[in-house]
């Protein structure tokens, strides 16, 4: 007799991207007409640059030709790649050899299974607001414990360790949803707390390249200590435009040391799930993926940051205008304003879906410290955020 996995029935209803769906839909069917703007999801929408179309195709053209084409390859990735991405960790000081970089098709997924090689009664902490896949693939699991560290106006939005002994400690910086990006010194008491309790630190580093101030870390690893008691998860969703690409990496050092593990057993575990569970990512993509890093690709793809960075200082100025206290959208592509009038997170959703005819995301979704705050996402066409922006200026009654 088939049971359903119970630990479903714990999660919240919906999953918050869907349920911003639903509802965005039902006001357009009762408004049928209205142009809405989205300043919602994290979602790409600039056009991969030429030197990344030129290397997906050099993909599509391989599987073209007997002599070239290739099926599964390695699970763990295209070597070329994994050396690629191993070199730019070295120039940037960071030894991650490619035997400890596993590529993947996202960060999402990433950050959903490696909780897997984690014994299941593990105490689970994360940042309050958190990008709600921690919490819960985590939950689905059926680990014993999250513990909430609590990111609010007084700490930056940037938490301290636990007050007590946890097991595995996700972190994501810069923050999604808070855009906060943790300075070396708040990482370092990361790392000391880890290194000291033998705990292993999830630092989803997705939206590194939007950091534009040079003293913030980019890396966990440009920590000392960090390569002993941190997996890094990292992606070219929002870096190179390939969220509907896909194609992401993670770093799996092989010093890892665990309570009841040495060094090379938490990689062999990664290796041993992946070999099991993933059969390797699109080769297509991961020829995109070199493209992306060579130095025309990096050059073009930096130009893109600053594209959608111009958006948030066009979403920030006009919100201030206005009065919003606004956080976040420095050295993140996402902004994180406290409601005006303390309306709720969602009562501000329709508020300005109905007036303003914008899109963004309650900050309640992301838990319960996101209460009182609302997400805007600097994702989409410049011409888009200007009106959607013109609209709230306009049209928001506050
Ligand atoms: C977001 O809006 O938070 C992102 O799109 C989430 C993601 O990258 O999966």
């Amino acid at each position: 007799m088939a049971k359903i996995n119970k630990n479903y029935n714990k999660l919240q209803a919906g999953y918050l991207f869907s349920e911003i769906t639903k509802r965005t839909k039902a006001f357009q069917t009762n408004n049928p007409g209205v142009e809405i703007m989205r300043l919602g999801i994290g979602n790409t929408t600039e056009a991969l640059p030429p030197s990344i179309i030129k290397g997906l195709r050099i993909g599509v053209e391989k599987l073209a030709q007997a002599s070239t084409y290739t099926g599964y390859t390695d699970e763990q990735g295209d070597k070329r790649l994994r050396q690629a991405l191993s070199d730019r960790y070295k120039k940037r000081g960071i030894s991650a050899g490619a035997a400890e970089i596993f590529i993947s098709d996202g960060a999402k997924p990433d950050t959903a299974n490696i909780q897997s090689i984690f014994d299941v009664k593990s105490t689970v902490a994360v940042q309050d607001p958190v990008y709600p896949v921690y919490v819960d693939s985590n939950i689905i699991a059926g680990k014993k414990e999250i513990y909430y560290m609590v990111c609010e106006e007084k700490n930056g939005f940037i938490p301290s360790p636990p007050g007590k002994k946890v097991d595995l400690i996700y972190l994501c910086s810069p923050n999604n949803p808070t855009g906060a990006v943790a300075t070396k010194a708040q990482l370092k008491k990361f790392v000391d707390y880890a290194l000291n309790f033998k705990s292993i630190i999830i630092f989803d580093a997705a939206y590194s390249e939007y950091i534009q101030d040079p003293k913030l870390p980019r890396s966990i690893y440009e920590i000392p200590g960090s390569s002993k008691c941190a997996i890094e998860i990292n992606s070219f969703s929002k870096s190179a435009g390939f969220t509907g690409v896909r194609l992401g990496w993670t770093v799996v050092p092989i010093g890892l040391i665990t309570e009841t593990s040495g060094p090379g057993k938490v990689n062999e575990l990664w290796n041993r799930r992946q070999t099991t569970m993933f059969n390797g990512a699109s080769n297509i993509a991961q020829e995109g993926g070199l493209a992306a890093l060579s130095l025309e690709g990096q050059r073009e793809c930096k130009k893109i940051i600053e594209y959608y960075m111009d958006n948030a200082k066009v979403i920030k100025q006009g919100l201030k205008s206005l009065g919003i206290v606004v956080f976040g959208g420095m050295n993140a592509p996402y902004l994180w304003i406290k409601t005006p009038r303390s309306l709720s997170s969602w009562e501000f959703f329709d508020k300005l879906l109905s007036e303003a005819h914008v899109v963004g995301t309650p900050g309640s979704g992301f838990g319960p410290h996101g209460e009182g705050y609302f997400r805007f996402s600097a994702f989409g066409h410049k011409e888009n955020v200007q009106k959607a922006v013109r609209n709230i200026k306009k049209n928001l009654k506050l």
